[in-house]
């Protein structure tokens, strides 16, 4: 038997309804926000991810999946949406238009080689959104409390977590005295933070790696060397967030897993749920990848992390409205067209497709969980009429067959 690639999942049942709903609220949600969609390739160029994610972070280092076209390209599947985003921003050159920023959003499957379980699946599914062109912290509060309000219409009323990363001059002073604060420690730090020390020593302060953290909390604050200018810009978008009643808590150990960021960063978290959602501002990843200096913000959120959330509070709701019974000939071809118009004026209608008499169909019925029955019989055929029974009360009504839908609206 051929199983599915370990880490990937088969989207039925309840599970492929949430995605349904998930996706229909970001698309209503993002209309009203004036994002416009936007599909990239599934794969891209292996040096996008490389320059754009960041040859330090842990996606690039150990969770793409590579592979050479038959051409000899190196391609990635793409691990995230952003780096796409911006390339077609570069490519299409979208920096010369009339409006800005410009303003994204997508939703896709992305692919990142991580032990799977616990949320982290190796084929998954984001939405997101990339605000590029704009560096005023309206928008940063716009990214965040569009991303939190999506999730409260899921259900989910999640905390925003919030850090300031700040210039790439006020990290650069950081990660010195971060080290500093380090080199005694640097023997008991794991092997992946000894690797992180000498390429990205922030990435440290996110290592989860039990015994580690106690250390880090001694470590220095990066809130406490950033510029007088990013101080401001971070202070103006928590109080656009405290005007939005946004709740958030700053975590000033908070620094992402890809490189790209700069100034804001935030993630939402339900209790201690792994990280719902995340995002940031980055203001060089533009030029980083070719293009002008444009500063941006955006976020993505897993939707098959919502869905795990999602799926304890669900209960089923599968019925269908009207149920069609029909034996013979005369009354199949008759079911067949009052199936058509119930359908057509949005009635979910179903019936029975096998050799069955009455009492079976009535049993197909109560396993669709329907509401009224269309029970069709010769006899009243005849005269123009229909019986339909509701199938909770059990009551029954000769109905002109002319008049159907209009009695279904009026019952269901
Ligand atoms: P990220 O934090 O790497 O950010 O991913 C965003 C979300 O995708 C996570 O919070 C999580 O819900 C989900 N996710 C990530 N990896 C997995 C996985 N292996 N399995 C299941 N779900 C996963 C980004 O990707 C950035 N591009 C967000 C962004 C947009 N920043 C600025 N603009």
């Amino acid at each position: 038997m051929i199983t599915k690639p370990k880490g990937c999942y088969d989207i039925t049942g309840v599970d492929s309804h949430l995605y349904r709903q998930i996706e229909d609220t970001v698309h209503s949600y993002a209309n009203v926000y004036n994002y416009k969609y936007i599909r990239t390739p599934l794969f891209e160029n292996a040096e996008l991810f490389k320059r754009g994610v960041g040859e330090s972070s842990d996606i690039v280092q150990k969770e793409t999946y590579d592979f050479t076209d038959r051409s000899g390209r190196v391609m990635t599947l793409r691990p995230e949406g952003t780096a796409g985003v911006v390339r077609n921003f570069i490519e299409d050159k979208l920096y010369g238009g009339a409006i800005n920023p410009v303003k994204q959003y997508y939703l896709g499957t992305m692919y990142r080689y991580e032990r799977p379980g616990n949320g982290r699946n190796r084929e998954f599914t984001q939405f997101g959104v990339e605000a590029l062109g704009s560096d005023d912290p309206l928008i940063d509060a716009e990214v965040i409390s569009m991303s939190v309000n999506i999730l409260k219409e899921l259900g989910l009323d999640v905390t925003v977590r919030i850090n300031n990363l700040g210039s790439v001059q006020c990290r650069e002073n950081y990660k010195q005295a971060l080290l500093q604060y380090l080199k005694p420690h640097m023997s008991s730090l794991c092997e992946d933070c000894q690797k992180r020390a000498e390429i990205n020593p922030l990435r440290i302060l996110d290592c989860k790696v039990d015994g580690q953290t106690e250390f880090l909390k001694g470590a220095p604050n990066i809130l406490n060397y950033q510029s007088e200018e990013s101080n401001e810009r971070f202070h103006k978008v928590l109080e656009y967030l405290d005007y939005l009643d946004v709740n958030y808590e700053i975590d000033h150990n908070l620094v992402r897993g890809l490189d790209y960021y700069d100034y804001m960063v935030y993630e939402l978290v339900l209790d201690d749920s792994l990280a719902l959602g995340g995002g940031g501002r980055y203001n060089h990843l533009v030029n980083e990848l070719d293009g002008p200096t444009t500063p941006c913000v955006g976020f993505a959120c897993g939707v098959e992390r919502i869905i795990n959330l999602l799926k304890e509070r669900y209960t089923e709701n599968n019925q269908v409205d009207v149920y069609v019974m029909a034996i013979n000939e005369e009354e199949k071809m008759k079911a067949n067209i009052i199936l058509q118009d119930l359908r057509l004026s949005g009635i979910v209608a179903e019936t029975n497709y096998q050799e069955r008499g009455l009492k079976a169909q009535f049993k197909d019925a109560d396993r669709h969980g329907a509401k009224q029955l269309i029970i069709l019989n010769s006899e009243d055929l005849a005269k123009g009429l229909v019986n339909i029974k509701d199938n909770l009360t059990k009551e029954e009504h000769k109905v002109p067959e002319d008049e159907i839908i209009d009695y279904i609206i009026g019952v269901i």
